[in-house]
């Protein structure tokens, strides 16, 4: 058996310290469950942080992997490779674009979504137009551009100087945009549900709001749909529950099956200003991530799959809202398909430690927030069972 304490000293020792992790070290997985080398088993409501929509080991991705690495994994994007032109059809044929960027991660996605609206402020406006309104409570990643539009100061004090030109307005509060909107602004960036920041989804009548003054301003409207995206809210996008369609679309976590990928999505208008050169990854979508990906989506956006996510999501939300009922630290519960977020009077920290005793890995978003992010196969003897351990974690608050 491998001694979990050997390779926790290998992490401690040689692996630079940016995350505080689990007191476990996480083995194998099968469907939703996960086993740590001393064999425990854990139902996980985590899925790498949104990750893992389709589970472990799920026989379409595993197939497309093993399939495709037999007959070629990496080329470079100098050249075409099958899976890639194949994934990015599927992609446009299925949303508001016309076009699509392939990367490796979140935060590049939206790096990529900052110098694509650049370019095309440009080449429309001149060179004054450079500058972006994020939301309070947003996160788009760590790099300095995704950074500066992620308003929190201890993840951004420690390197400014940041991009210049971030203007902060405050999510659902449409004035608060138009406040900030003049002939400098190139993008507006939005999550139209936001993860990290607590679980708070963008009313229809905000992201209408977005789409009219950008318009009205010459402006592009960017979506992260980094977390959100890809059948997480119980439509294969977030945006489809407002009617309003972007500009720019960011995607990553689900889409790779576990490889890393991120796609930035964008109609004709934009991708027209963009030339060879202007952005570029050795990586991104090489034959086997782009192969995992046609798999992942390939499931995923079937109807009934889509169907299912809306059922256990319901299931969900009534077990949630009845665990309100029963628990007073319970302040709230929101999210929508299969994201939800409980936030408490207190923070959440001893619950997510009495879950995890119990073989239930889940997240928090923010000290008070317990966020929930189960693999989008989850049927109703996980979700009963995941309920019963949240009942006994908020029992122990
Ligand atoms: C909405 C959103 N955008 C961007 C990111 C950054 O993604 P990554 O960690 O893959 O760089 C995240 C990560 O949590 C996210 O939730």
């Amino acid at each position: 058996m491998i001694d979990a304490q050997q390779i926790k000293d290998l992490d401690a020792k040689y692996v630079v310290h940016t995350y505080n992790r689990s007191s476990f070290v996480l083995e194998r997985g099968e469907g939703v469950w996960l086993y740590d080398t001393d064999g425990k088993q854990y139902l996980d409501f985590g899925t790498g942080i949104a990750v893992n929509a389709l589970g472990y080991g799920h026989p379409a991705i595993v197939q497309a992997i093993t399939e495709q690495l037999g007959k070629l994994a990496h080329v470079s994007n100098l050249y075409h490779t099958i899976p890639q032109a194949q994934l990015a059809q599927m992609l446009v044929e299925a949303s508001f674009a016309d076009k699509v960027y392939f990367c490796n991660s979140g935060a590049e996605s939206v790096e990529a979504a900052i110098k694509f609206a650049r370019k095309w402020a440009r080449t429309h406006y001149g060179e004054h137009k450079t500058e972006f309104i994020s939301m309070t409570n947003a996160f788009h990643g760590r790099t300095m551009g995704s950074l500066a539009l992620t308003p929190r100061d201890h993840y951004q004090d420690p390197f400014r100087p940041l991009m210049p030109g971030a203007r902060l307005a405050t999510y659902n509060d449409l004035a608060s945009v138009e406040a900030l909107m003049d002939d400098k602004v190139c993008a507006v960036i939005v999550e139209p549900l936001q993860g990290e920041g607590g679980i708070h989804t963008a009313t229809p009548e905000f992201l209408e709001g977005l789409r009219r003054l950008c318009d009205a301003n010459g402006s592009l409207l960017i979506f992260d749909e980094v977390q959100c995206g890809l059948g997480r809210t119980g439509t294969l996008w977030a945006y489809e529950h407002s009617g309003v369609t972007p500009d720019l679309m960011t995607l990553a976590k689900p889409i790779g099956g576990g490889l890393p990928m991120g796609v930035t999505f964008m109609t004709q208008a934009v991708a027209d200003t963009i030339e060879p050169g202007d952005h570029g990854s050795t990586f991104a979508a090489n034959a086997v991530v782009a192969s995992a990906a046609k798999a992942v989506f390939t499931t995923i956006a079937d109807p009934a799959f889509l169907s299912h996510v809306r059922w256990a999501g319901s299931y969900l939300e009534a077990g949630l809202l009845k665990l309100q009922e029963e628990h007073d630290c319970i302040v709230e519960v929101r999210g929508r398909g299969l994201i939800w977020g409980v936030e408490c009077d207190r923070p959440v920290g001893p619950a997510l430690a009495s879950a995890t005793d119990q073989g239930l890995l889940v997240l928090n978003a923010g000290s008070n927030v317990l966020r929930l992010l189960p693999p989008l196969i989850v049927e109703q003897e996980h979700l009963d069972k995941a309920l019963d351990s949240l009942n006994k974690a908020f029992g122990a608050l």
